[in-house]
């Protein structure tokens, strides 16, 4: 799916564009992915899994804005992507087509300005309109800060996943299973 640039506003005044990236965007995705992955042990990839998938983004990014069921969206600041959004179905599979998962990272220079908020909320809307009934997610048990933001938006804890990550220098966590009905 592809969703065409649109601007608003930030709590603190600042106007940023939200839309689907485009195969031209792609060193900007990458950047925002490695920058991401550095400030976070929270995504799952490393930097260097991000550098050795460079190449592969602008066919991703092209054909994620053809398929109905994906969605990519970012948030641009001053041209630089600073949050993406994303959908996905579980599998095509008929028995399971209603259910979507998604995920949301905002590089921490922009943080508490309501982007995450925002970002979710679209991204809720866009699951609706994609004909899902369901979104589901994981989120580390520690990371407080993203389960807070899921909670305000209805999603709700429903299982936990023991030692779901396996990270550099911090161990084994586990993680929270959310979904929420559309
Ligand atoms: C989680 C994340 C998306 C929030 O983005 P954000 O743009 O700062 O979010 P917002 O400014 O819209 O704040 C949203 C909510 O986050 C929660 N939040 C923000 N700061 C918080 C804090 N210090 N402690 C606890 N909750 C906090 C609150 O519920 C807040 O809602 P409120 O403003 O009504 O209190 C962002 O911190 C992030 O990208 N983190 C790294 C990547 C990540 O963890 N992604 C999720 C993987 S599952």
């Amino acid at each position: 799916m592809y969703v065409p640039a649109r601007e608003f506003a930030l709590s603190d005044g600042s106007i940023c564009v939200m839309k689907s990236p485009t195969a031209n965007d792609a060193k900007n995705m990458v950047n925002y992915l490695k920058e991401v992955a550095k400030e976070t042990p929270y995504m799952i990839r490393y930097i260097d899994e991000i550098e050795q998938s460079r190449r592969e983004w602008p066919i991703k990014l092209k054909n994620a804005s053809e398929q109905e069921g994906v969605l990519y969206l970012c948030v641009f600041f001053n041209q630089k992507i600073v949050a993406n959004g994303t959908i996905c179905h579980i599998s095509t599979y008929r028995k399971v087509r209603h259910r979507a998962s998604i995920s949301i990272a905002v590089l921490e220079e922009m943080w508490h300005k309501g982007i995450g908020t925002t970002l979710l909320h679209e991204l809720v809307g866009y699951a609706k309109k994609m004909r899902y009934s369901q979104i589901e997610l994981e989120v580390a048990c520690s990371n407080i800060r993203a389960i807070s933001l899921y909670l305000g938006c209805g999603f709700q804890i429903y299982g936990r996943r023991n030692h779901a990550y396996k990270i550099d220098g911090i161990g084994l966590i586990d993680e929270y299973l959310m979904y929420r009905q559309l």
